[in-house]
């Protein structure tokens, strides 16, 4: 198959542009698009048909459910059985933006979109982009990541191309995503409500406007069994072991030395660090840790290089887990085949 690739500006897009996307969405295809955190790969959420041509293209499990796309709140009202306004604080503060709300879903809704659930994660994107396709095709957008399962979610025009070239008939390609990690998804069917995926917003900035907010097993803990479905699949994979160590500076250029003995290494470390791990091995900077979404901008694409550097053992050292580190380190964990801690 051939893709159309179609280049348009992240801020202004061309009206053009967008509507030849957005005929593609109306005949039942599936296209890449672009949002603040990564790209996704979207179809008409009320097409069963082209629901189902998300799962083959991506080759995602059936069992794990798609998010839903609005471009307004009557749109995310739509996609509910309870009244959204009950939420009205946390909408009007987080709405449009990288957080995914899950609400008990209505009848509208096909139950394949859902992986069978009777919940949906409704996500209002900010971007103004994603924002346009959806308000033109007037139908929630049903959309994973734009990547081949268990690769690490597309942040570049390079990353989807690489993953989807031939696959998809179309392409919006607006540049590099503006965060870099996928959105927050909070479970508000739960009492008391749960963080199932960490992400750009902050679980500080979150417990201030619902306090009784619990972190899920699933969010900080790998090993537990998470209660949003794609948690439990080994994601962001690179074809290269990752070991984590978990740990101050101190331990992790100890085991980094250990580790990286007679093998063909590469460490991921920040800035700050960047010299003391430069002895042992060559480094791959993610950022300044006084800047964690730098960091979290760059770590998928760092991911992905992993395989393309001909090395046999990446390691990484940890960040901070408080903002946005407690999403990178979430991250991390998932792409990790070990954990020293
Ligand atoms: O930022 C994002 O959220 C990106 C962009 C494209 O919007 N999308 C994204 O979708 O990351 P995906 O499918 O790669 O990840 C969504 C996660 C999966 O782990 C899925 O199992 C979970 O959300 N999920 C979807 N519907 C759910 C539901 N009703 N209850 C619990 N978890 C759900
Ligand atoms: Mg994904």
């Amino acid at each position: 198959m051939h893709t159309e690739k179609i280049r348009v500006d992240p801020i202004e897009p061309d009206v053009g542009s967008v509507s030849k996307a957005a005929s593609y969405l109306q005949l039942g295809e599936v296209i890449v698009f672009p949002t603040e955190t990564v790209y996704g790969l979207g179809g008409d959420a009320l097409n069963v048909k082209a629901v189902g041509k998300i799962f083959k293209i991506k080759g995602r499990p059936q069992d794990n459910p798609l998010l839903l796309h609005v471009s307004s709140l009557e749109m995310a009202q739509r996609c509910a059985s309870e009244d959204i306004a009950r939420h009205s604080r946390l909408i009007d503060t987080l709405w449009p933006g990288p957080v995914t709300l899950i609400f008990r879903k209505s009848s509208e809704i096909p139950h394949f979109v859902t992986a069978g659930l009777d919940t949906v994660g409704i996500r209002f994107p900010a971007h103004p982009v994603a924002r346009f396709l959806i308000e033109l095709l007037g139908s929630p957008v049903a959309a994973p990541s734009a990547n081949l399962s268990g690769k690490p979610s597309p942040t570049e025009e390079k990353h989807v191309i690489e993953d989807l070239d031939g696959l998809v008939p179309c392409m919006l390609l607006s540049g590099k995503a503006p965060l870099g990690l996928e959105s927050t998804i909070i479970d508000l069917t739960e009492t008391p409500p749960a963080l199932l995926r960490p992400g750009p917003i902050s679980p500080e900035q979150l417990q201030e406007l619902l306090d009784d907010l619990t972190l899920a097993p699933s969010a900080s803990d790998y090993r537990s069994s998470p209660k949003a479905p794609g948690m439990k699949y080994r994601h962001y994979s690179p074809d290269v072991d990752l070991v984590l160590i978990i740990g101050d500076l101190g331990k992790a250029l100890a085991h980094s030395k250990k580790l990286s003995e007679g093998k063909k290494s590469v460490i991921l470390c920040c800035e700050e660090h960047a010299k003391a791990f430069a002895n042992i091995a060559p480094v791959r900077v993610l950022g300044s840790i006084h800047e964690p979404y730098g960091i979290a901008l760059n770590l998928f694409g760092a991911l992905r290089d992993l395989s393309k550097t001909g090395v046999d053992l990446a390691i990484s050292e940890s960040f901070p887990e408080k903002g946005i580190g407690l999403a990178i380190m979430n991250r991390l964990r998932k792409a990790a085949s070990r954990i020293v801690e």
